[in-house]
Formats: structure tokens, sequence, C-alpha cells
């Protein structure tokens, strides 16, 4: 199923461990200045969570949006290296990628956990960006499909607003690799994501969810990708640490989507 709709596509750059003061408040500064006059694209960056309070002034006053990489479930107590969805909001920030495929792989975040997460950012008031994907392994054995239904079904269910929610597609196999999904390859597991949306919440909710491609998004590759019909927007790595080329992507969905 396609989606007939345009959305208003997203552009995130999930800047990772990545940046300290000086250079995290030059980046913000050039994108600041890079996409002033763009207004028909959301732009977010996910700085890590240290730089969350001199990022969201970096960016005041512009329509940049502010998001973390992370967020706990419980509202406080001892979880040692850990931050909430209530410290993520006082800083200024208004979203949050949870289930981002190094958390499932590198710290071992299940979909119990991930579920618990998502309800919690979503009932706290910030805005999900909620990420699957399949490893090479799966994709090789023919199981893409059958791991994203599975990631898709352990986490989402209607009782998380959906005016919360943005999945990001993000293929382990493309992620930090250079090796990018397809155009055909991306928009066949949007589309499957699409009619998972549509038959959780219904059409009109389920056709207005973004659903980005994550991947080794890049200047040279991101208008085709962002052609696709169900490509509504990008997570964007190793590109978004560089500004030129996050601005180069931020313009992509301009054209693509204009
Ligand atoms: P990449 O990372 O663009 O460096 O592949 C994408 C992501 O992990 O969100």
């Amino acid at each position: 199923m396609e989606n007939a709709a345009i959305l208003k596509p997203l552009i995130a750059g999930n800047w990772k461990m990545n940046k300290t003061l000086a250079s995290a408040r030059e980046l913000a500064d050039a994108i600041r200045a890079g996409c002033e006059n763009i207004t028909n694209v959301d732009v977010l960056i996910c700085p890590p969570a240290q730089l969350l309070f001199p990022m969201a002034k970096a960016i005041a006053g512009s329509r940049i949006m502010l998001g973390a990489q992370n967020g706990h479930e419980a509202a406080s107590g001892a979880y040692t290296g850990e931050i909430s969805v209530e410290m993520i909001k006082d800083t200024g920030a208004t979203h949050v990628i949870i289930g981002h495929s190094e958390r499932r792989q590198l710290f071992g975040e299940m979909s119990d956990r991930l579920s618990k997460k998502v309800r919690a950012a979503a009932t706290g008031g910030l805005n999900v960006i909620f990420c699957v994907g399949e490893t090479l392994a799966d994709r090789d054995g023919g199981q893409t499909t059958k791991v994203i239904d599975q990631q898709f079904d352990e986490v989402i269910a209607k009782e998380i607003p959906a005016d919360r929610l943005t999945i990001a597609y993000e293929p382990v196999w493309a992620i930090g690799t250079g090796r990018t999904a397809t155009p055909a390859q991306a928009q066949e597991v949007h589309a499957q994501l699409r009619s998972k949306l549509i038959k959780t919440y219904g059409a009109s909710e389920g056709d207005k969810i973004r659903i980005l491609y994550g991947g080794s998004v890049k200047p040279d590759n991101a208008e085709a990708l962002l052609r696709e019909a169900d490509i509504d927007g990008a997570l964007v790595g190793g590109a978004c640490l560089v500004a030129s080329d996050f601005l180069s992507i931020i313009r992509a969905a301009v054209t693509a989507k204009a």
C-alpha cells in the first residue's frame, strides 16, 4: 500500500557519540544559517545528552528542533547513567530516538524494554522516533519482512498516540557502512510499515505518521530515496556531522517532495 499524501519531510541528524561543546556549536550555527529560508522541511538535531542544553540555546528562535538519542522509561531513581523523559524535556528537546540498532545490538535493548521506553516517552509528551531494521543475515536469509513485522508488533500499538510517533527504517547492514538500501528496497519495507500503521491506527491517522529511512544517507543518494512515496524523511548519521552535507540532504528533501 502506498501513501498518496505527501507528508512534510523530516530530516533528523543523529550525532551519536560525537562533538564536544565548541565543535557542536559550530555545527549547530552552520545548520541554523543554512536552513534559515527553508520552511517546507522539518529539521531535527539529536546531539549527545550533555549537549542538549547548549544546543537548545544555539538553535533558540530557529525552526530547528532538538531531540535526545535515548531516554529511560522510569520517571526518576537509581538508574546510573540514564536520562528520563522529564529531563529530556527540561532541556527544551521535543524528540527522542528509541530502539536505534546500536542500542539494540551494543546495549542489549530488546522489545520489552523498548516498548516501555516508547510508551513513557510518548505519554510523557515527547515525539518518538522508533527504529526498526533487519541485519544482513536477516536479509540474506529472506527474513526481512518477518523481522520488521516482529520489531513493530512487539512495541507499537494503538495506545501510543499516533501524533507522537515517527518510525525509522534503518537496515542494520546500511548503517555506517556506506552501503545504502536502493530506493526500491527501502520503499518496499516502508510500504510494509505503512500498511502496519494503517492497520494499527486506521487510514486517516496511519497515513500521517512519517516513516524515515536511515542508513548511509548522503547528499548524493538522498533525493532518490526521498522521492519514494513512503519515505517521509531521513535519519542521518555520519553525514549529519558535516553541516554542508546535512544541508544538502535537507535541500534534497525540498526537491524530492516539491
Ligand atoms: P549513518 O547512520 O547515516 O552513519 O549510516 C544512520 C543512523 O544510524 O541513524
